[in-house]
This record gives C-alpha cells, structure tokens and sequence, in this order.
C-alpha cells in the first residue's frame, strides 16, 4: 500500500512546497500529535497549510496549537455561521491545491469511501477534486479487518493516493501494520507531487511586466578613510526576496549595501555604500517602480564630518564620535509618496520587544502600506540567519507567519503584497 512517491521522494526538494496551498485533514486518532511536526515541517517549506480537525480529532491535538503552528485559524465545524462568512466549505475545497488526510481512522476511511458528508471534513473532501493523499493510522488489526481493506481499495479505485501505513510497535502494544508514516516522509511525498506537477496555475503571474525595487544588506557610514559604522545585517533576506521576484516574473532592482553574497539571476544590482548613497539609488528607481521593498537595515546615524585623514591615536585621550541622523530611506519614500498613491511600499522592521505594536507605529508614521516586523532579539532568526519569522502588518491587521526559510518567507510575502498592487 505504500505508494511509490515515499519510496522515491528525497527529503531535500522541499523548495517545491513553497507557495503550495494544502489543505491538511486531521482526525481521531492517536497519531493526531505527530501532525504538530508535520505541520512545522510543511510551513517550514513554504507552503499554505488550512487544518481541518474532526470533532474528534480535537481530543487529541488543540485547535490552538495548530494555529499557532499553521498562522490560520483551524476549522472543526460544518455549520459554523461565522466561519461560513470568512471561508466557506466550498471556497475552502476550491482555495486547496492538494489535500492530506494524516491521520486517517479507520472511521473517516469508512465515511470518505461512502462519498458522506456530515463534517466540515468529509465534506470539503468531497467538494474537493484535486489530488488526495490519504495517511491511514489505526491499530493492526483494525488495519486487517475487511470492511478496512474494502473501503481503502474503494478510495484507490476514486484516485486518491494512500501513503502507508507503517508496520512497527503501536501506541496500543500491538505489533504490525497501522503505524501512520512518519512527518518527514509524508512531506516528501507532497514535496514530489508539487515537484512534478506544472508550474502553480495557468494564471498569469501578478508581477509579470512589474517593476520591484528592494534595497539590502547594512550600510556603511565612513568615519574616515579607513574606519566605518556598519551592522550585522547579511542581506540574505532581501537578496531572497530579489531571486523570488525575478521568478515571478518581475523585473528586480536590487540596491545593496556591501555584503559577499552573489546577484540572483535576473536580478539588476546596484552596490552602494553609506545610507545617502540608498536614499538617491532608491529614488532613482521610484518613479518607475510598482513595489519598493526596504529591507536594509540601513544606519540610523554617520558621522557628521568624515575625516580626511586616518584619526590618529596618539596624543589623544579618548575619541568622540560627532552623528549626525540619517534620513529615513522608506519613510521619505512615503512622504513623497502620499497615502495609498503608487508604488506599494513595504518597510523592513527589526524589533526585540512589542513588535506589533512598533511596527503598526511604524506603519503610519512611516506612510507604508506593509511593515513585516521581526524579533532579532531570538538568536535562531534574523541577522545572519537561514531563517526568519515575521508578522505582516498591512491594510488588513497583523498577520504572524511561522518560521521558515527567507527562500520560503519571501514567496509569502510577495503574494500578500500582490494584492495591494495599483492597476
Ligand atoms: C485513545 C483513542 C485512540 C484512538 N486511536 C485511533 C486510531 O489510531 N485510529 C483510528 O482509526 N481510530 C482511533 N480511535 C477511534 C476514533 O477516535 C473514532 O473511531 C472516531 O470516531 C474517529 O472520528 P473521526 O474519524 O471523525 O476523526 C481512537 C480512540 C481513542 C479513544
């Protein structure tokens, strides 16, 4: 029963995920907590994960935890008038690329296989006609039972995919087949299908025929010909955000502060040094441009008189530094700008405390219709990292986005900004 796709998938090729929208099925059984992980690896690759629990699912694993873990609201409920308001079952199985049921009881089996629908579940299964993957986990001798084995082969003769089940050592003491297959394994099925399937959609990319300008990396404030004021920052975020409009079709201006790492394809780089240098780099392309995303993290302060000659250290006490502020390369943009007007304008904002509340402050002071706020305070994101997790703040709230890769938060973000453009 183990399909092909686990025997073949490398765990590897999970860029495939990013961007992919999955609609992930929960119910009642006592592999339920594994979907923590399997979730966390899913949106660690990117992809858009819907939960829906069953009823009893909800014994296992909370609703909460899996918001948390997903960055949206978990759906149990069929006749859930408010929940019908925001996304219907219909609008939820059309929203769904693909969908996995992990874990599958040997009761949802046996009610998908009949074409039921008495759950929010069953149904968005039924309304759903995309590929289906289905993780079977139950105990074995419920695995062996014929009426099992029938409504299984029912599910493969309708197309769907079954992944498993393991055979091991079970939470109930048996021993044999009924294990649901692990995370990592289901994820590189998914992972396989999304790399073999075409390109997302026949739809026409969004940014095609755009223009995005995304400045990068620190800047560098020279305090004399040898000596500067820079920051950690590695560009790595925006250099991701840059390769990921180039392959959306945009056309990418690049404007980078000095960092080692290389242009994406595609991408039009601009190196610049000290915060001026941005400021007139940047409004060089604004006029043209559709998105302006600042990213570098550029220097609040330089020094007021750049010395002509190396400072000495002899015959000296001490030094002090004469800063003098830079301007706000984003917040200038928004003034000249106005409200609303063209081009979208997105703003960069490390945080280590209140982040939401900074950053809506941000958002209005600055005039920008996006602030994506991180928490450099966490040692495992941000600066010099792989990863990154964020919170978009736009036009509809703040929104907070589990961590992921920059590669992975950079498809993200561009589709939420997507819907801002101007016509
Ligand atoms: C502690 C406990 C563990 C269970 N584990 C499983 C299981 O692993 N697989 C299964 O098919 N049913 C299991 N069941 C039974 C299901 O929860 C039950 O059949 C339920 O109706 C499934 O509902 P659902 O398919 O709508 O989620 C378990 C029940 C209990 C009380």
């Amino acid at each position: 029963m183990v399909c092909a796709l686990l025997a073949t998938a490398s765990p590897w090729d999970m860029s495939s995920l990013a961007a992919r929208r999955i609609l992930l099925g929960i119910t009642g059984g006592i592999a339920a907590y594994k979907c923590c992980d399997l979730l966390r690896q899913l949106t660690g690759a990117g992809a858009e994960v819907q939960v829906v629990m069953t009823e009893a699912a909800t014994a296992f694993v909370t609703p909460l935890t899996l918001q948390a873990l997903s960055g949206r609201p978990v759906r149990t409920a069929l006749l859930d008038p408010a929940a019908e308001a925001a996304m219907g079952h219909i609008e939820l199985a059309r929203w769904a690329e693909v969908m996995l049921i992990a874990p599958a009881s040997a009761d949802a089996i046996a009610r998908l296989a009949q074409g039921q629908a008495n759950d929010l579940l069953s149904t968005c299964y039924l309304a759903f006609d995309g590929p289906k993957f289905l993780a079977p986990a139950m105990n074995q001798a419920m695995w062996r039972a014929p009426a099992t084995g029938r409504n299984v082969a029912t599910l493969e003769v309708d197309g769907v995919t079954v992944l498993g089940p393991a055979s091991g050592v079970q939470a109930c003491g048996d021993e044999g087949p009924g294990r649901m297959v692990e995370p990592n394994a289901l994820v590189s099925a998914l992972a396989a299908w999304a790399g073999a399937k075409a390109p997302t959609t026949t739809e026409p990319s969004p940014w095609a025929g755009r223009h995005i300008v995304i400045t990068a990396g620190p800047t560098r404030e020279a305090l004399d010909p040898v000596r500067y004021l820079t920051n950690r920052s590695s560009g790595q975020q925006g250099f991701a955000l840059a390769e990921a409009a180039a392959e959306a079709g945009a056309q990418v201006t690049l404007i980078s502060g000095p960092v080692t790492l290389p242009t994406p394809p595609g991408v039009t780089r601009v190196d610049v040094e000290s915060a001026l240098d941005m400021l007139a780099a940047t409004e060089a392309a604004f006029d043209t441009a559709d998105l302006v995303i600042a990213v570098a993290a550029v220097a609040d302060y330089r020094a007021g008189a750049v010395a002509p000659q190396k400072l000495k250290r002899e015959g000296t006490e001490g030094l002090t530094l004469n800063l003098v502020p830079n301007p706000d390369i984003i917040a200038t943009l928004g003034a000249r700008r106005g409200p609303g007007a063209h081009p979208v304008l997105v703003a960069f904002a490390a945080e280590t405390e209140n982040v939401v509340a900074h950053a809506e402050g941000k958002r209005s002071r600055k005039g920008v219709d996006f602030v994506v706020a991180n928490d450099v305070s966490r040692a495992d994101i941000g600066f010099n990292s792989a990863d990154n997790c964020v919170t978009v703040v736009g036009p509809a709230g703040a929104e907070a986005l589990p961590k992921m890769s920059k590669q992975a938060l950079s498809a993200q973000l561009l589709n939420r900004f997507a819907a801002a453009l101007r016509p």
